[in-house]
């Protein structure tokens, strides 16, 4: 079997210093939760010495470029850490990644002539920058900070723009789109054309057709050529001789987790939370299943506001874990002890703690049921066991419409496109005997594949009824995939939402169609995914009580403070969970107005308004039992309209009700609402085609109450209820 790590044995002495060294450091994961903006020092402060300054980072490291990169989630750190790779190989320039935040702006234009800066810029919200763009955004728009010249310009800085979005957002790319105008603005040169990533389609296919082009104007600006660089490793990972046992990282996502202290729990230190209750919410017959979870919080100083969303990290399962172990010919030692070190710090951060093992990194570190990509598989191609493997890697690499056709389109991960290639059948659970084993080491493996992210959930439950806990609704995803020449359709399972299942199925005693036994079907085929929901030593089972580590993640989908004021609530399917938490809200204040001022404490409140659809009202309604109950509280100011799409009526030319018909059907009340009652619009579920189209409804009624169309009145009146954040959207893809 290879030692999968393409370092010297030499390393080994320091990887143990470093490796206990790293114990104790307060690192691992960026948290993907609102941040606090540290104010910007004075330019005094501003020299040599001072962390926050970037220039003389640059000037003391000689790097020629910088890259900043906006990120909630990763992706755009990810591109990010991909150009400062690609830099080094092409041109053997070595470039700083910077977190902005991190960063003080005053001296941006002080960066050298022959240097350039990159801004790799994700967009969020109503077009808002990530928490750790807002410093530098604010910055760059307002015209009354100076830079270090006195002024706000920034003639002969080099830049270029990498901007990450998704189409089905209004505001697509329009922080990386603003960036670029703001910079051009101030006298900076653009290099080549500023890139638009998509995340809806291919964020990587927009990312490869982009960089070329931008890396060839790059040489020309800079004055560099190709093939001064090399293809030079990011990590080392050492197999550790002898290690304390109980500073292993065995899947803890954080030192406090390993040493089982107390501290505080966000992103970087998530709280292993016991899943109280959990139960199914479909009805028996319906096709899917969605999940309802209630999450222990109390004694953990979590706490948690309606609106808010709450971030699950799962692990991978079994069977990918599996998969990758044999495909990578680790199995046999799976649980050896390695340390992984970053060779270039400031270019690449060991993304995980360590020490760890082999199979930790793999099942809960870095995410191997992500669909491969196009550029990955060149990279492993010369790893390849035999000629037809590498060629099939290559065409798959080179050809994008072969990618797009048998990757994308069957949604394969890492583990099985090599298997694919290596001729292996990726329909039968992977065993050494059926699994051909690649040499590829280890650091390639931890430099090509992403960290695994957390999940986020809108809560859906108050914390004014539930203040020690937090409850979540998860619809399990389970899509099939598209047939190519080669692999017939099969099913695709969600991480996290089959994780949940998988934690409800043992909560419950509950026995779930897992792996078919090799005696009852050999050989033995995948069905549902098997996840280690023990946890890392058994931490996550407590008396037969489970538990998923969570963390909580502001936001400001938050009802009006005053219950006068009409509340109009969007959310078909899932899209319903943070209004159960809204209406709950309202639930807790009526009883507390009742007690003190009397039955008729409700009677100055606003209508509470939930239009809600999914297909059949026997099937798929959720929470269907509890919503007479809270209208009863409610005293007849909660109303709810629900379209169900799959059974009659239907429209009279056969097309389905959605809730943005019945919206439509209450054109004269939602306008009213709005227009003389102030009313707060919210809109939570999808954002690829309902939120869309229920806001061209609510356009068009009030378009039409102003006497005019949707085009024209209508969109302002949607601008003013944006702007003053009376429309507030909660939507995802
Ligand atoms: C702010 C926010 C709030 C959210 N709130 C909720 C909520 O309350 N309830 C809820 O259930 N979800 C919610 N989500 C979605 C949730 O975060 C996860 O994305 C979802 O549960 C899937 O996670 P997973 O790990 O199971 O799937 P993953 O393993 O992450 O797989 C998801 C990926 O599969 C692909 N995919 C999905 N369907 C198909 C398909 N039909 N064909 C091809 N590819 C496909 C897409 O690339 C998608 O990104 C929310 C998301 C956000 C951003
Ligand atoms: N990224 C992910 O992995 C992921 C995971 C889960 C969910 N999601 C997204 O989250 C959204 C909510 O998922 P869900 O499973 O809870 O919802 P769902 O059950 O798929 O849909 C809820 C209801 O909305 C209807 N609907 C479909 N298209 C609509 C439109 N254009 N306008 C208004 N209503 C429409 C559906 O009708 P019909 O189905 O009968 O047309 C159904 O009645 C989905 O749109 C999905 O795209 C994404
Ligand atoms: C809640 C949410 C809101 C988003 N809003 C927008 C948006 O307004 N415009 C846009 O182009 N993309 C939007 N996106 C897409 C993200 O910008 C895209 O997924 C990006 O790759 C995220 O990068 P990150 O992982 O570095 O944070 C949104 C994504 C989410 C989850």
């Amino acid at each position: 079997m290879p030692v999968a790590t393409s370092q010297d044995i030499a390393i080994v002495t320091v990887g143990v210093v470093l490796a206990a060294a790293y114990l104790f450091r307060d690192q691992i994961f960026r948290s993907s939760s609102p941040k606090v903006v540290v104010p910007a020092p004075s330019k005094l402060a501003n020299g040599h010495g001072n962390p926050r300054n970037f220039v003389s980072k640059m000037k003391e490291g000689k790097k020629r470029i910088v890259i900043f990169y906006g990120s909630q989630t990763g992706t755009a750190e990810e591109y990010a850490i991909r150009i400062a790779k690609e830099a080094k190989t092409k041109f053997g320039l070595t470039s700083l990644v910077c977190d902005p935040e991190e960063y003080d702006f005053e001296n941006l234009d002080q960066v050298p002539e022959d240097c350039c800066v990159f801004f790799v810029m994700a967009t969020y919200g109503e077009g808002e920058p990530t928490d750790n763009a807002v410093q530098l955004m604010q910055n760059l728009e307002d015209e009354s900070f100076e830079f270090s010249n006195g002024s706000h310009r920034l003639d002969g800085l080099k830049y270029v723009v990498f901007a990450l979005g998704n189409k089905t957002y209004e505001h697509y790319n329009a922080i990386g789109r603003k960036v670029d105008t703001l910079l051009t603005d101030m006298g900076a040169t653009k290099i080549g054309e500023r890139g638009e990533g998509d995340d809806d389609k291919s964020m990587e296919e927009d990312y490869l057709e982009w960089k070329d082009g931008m890396w060839k104007a790059f040489s020309e600006a800079m004055g560099v050529e190709e093939g001064q660089g090399g293809d030079t490793p990011d990590f080392a990972v050492t197999e550790l001789d002898s290690h304390p046992p109980e500073k292993v990282y065995l899947g803890e996502l954080s030192a406090r987790a390993l040493t089982r202290t107390k501290g505080i729990y966000d992103g970087k230190n998530p709280y292993p939370s016991a899943v109280k209750h959990s139960r199914e919410l479909f009805q028996a017959g319906a096709e899917r299943n969605c999940v309802h979870a209630e999450l222990d919080i109390e004694g953990s100083g979590i706490t948690y506001q309606h609106g808010d969303h709450v971030g699950v990290w799962p692990s991978n399962p079994d069977v990918e874990v599996d998969r990758m172990l044999y495909v990578l010919g680790l199995y046999g030692k799976k649980d050896a002890v390695i340390n992984i070190d970053s060779l270039d710090p400031a270019l690449a951060k060991v993304p995980f703690p360590v020490p760890t093992t082999y199979a930790t990194v793999l099942r809960h570190y870095i995410d191997i049921c992500a669909v491969a990509g196009r550029q990955m598989l060149g990279v492993l191609s010369k790893f390849a066991p035999h000629p037809k493997a590498e060629a099939f890697l290559k065409s798959l690499n080179s050809d994008k419409e072969e990618y797009s056709n048998i990757v994308t389109n069957g949604c394969f991960k890492l583990g099985e496109v090599l298997q694919l290639a290596a001729g292996d059948d990726i329909k039968l659970c992977p065993t050494p005997d059926n699994t051909t084993a690649w040499a590829i080491p280890f650091d390639i493996i931890v430099s090509s594949i992403p960290r695994l992210q957390p999940r986020f959930y809108s809560i859906s439950s108050s914390p004014k009824l539930y203040p020690n806990a937090i409850h979540l609704t998860a619809v399990v995803l389970k899509y099939d995939s598209i047939p190519n020449r080669l692999v017939e359709s099969r099913f695709v399972y969600g991480v996290a939402t089959n994780f949940l299942l998988n934690v409800k199925y043992a909560a419950n005693g509950e026995t779930a169609p897992f792996i078919a036994e090799p005696v009852i079907s050999e050989p033995a085929h995948v069905s549902l995914p098997k996840y280690a929901i023990e946890g890392p030593r058994g931490a996550h089972i407590e008396d037969n009580i489970y538990k998923i580590p969570i963390h909580v993640r502001r936001s400001t989908f938050r009802l009006p403070a005053n219950p006068k004021i009409p509340v109009i609530m969007v959310g078909p399917g899932t899209g319903v969970a943070p209004f159960r938490g809204f209406v709950q809200e309202r639930v807790a204040l009526a009883k507390r107005s009742i007690e003190k001022n009397g039955p008729d404490a409700l009677a100055d409140w606003g209508s509470i308004t939930l239009f809600y659809g999914c297909r059949k009202s026997n099937e798929d309604f959720l929470y269907k039992e509890e919503w007479p109950q809270y209208a009863e509280e409610l005293k007849g100011k909660f109303k709810m309209h629900c379209a169900f799409s799959r059974e009659p009526p239907y429209k009279p030319d056969g097309s389905k009700i959605y809730v943005q018909d019945l919206i439509w059907e209450e054109r004269e009340t939602i306008a009213k609402a709005i227009l003389e009652g102030k009313a707060y619009v919210y809109i939570c579920g999808d954002a690829k085609a309902m939120s869309r189209a229920v806001e061209d409804t609510l356009a068009r009624i009030l378009g039409e109450a102003k006497g005019g169309n949707a085009e024209v009145e209508g969109a302002a009146e949607m601008k003013i209820l944006k702007e003053r954040s009376r429309l507030l959207l909660d939507v995802w893809s």
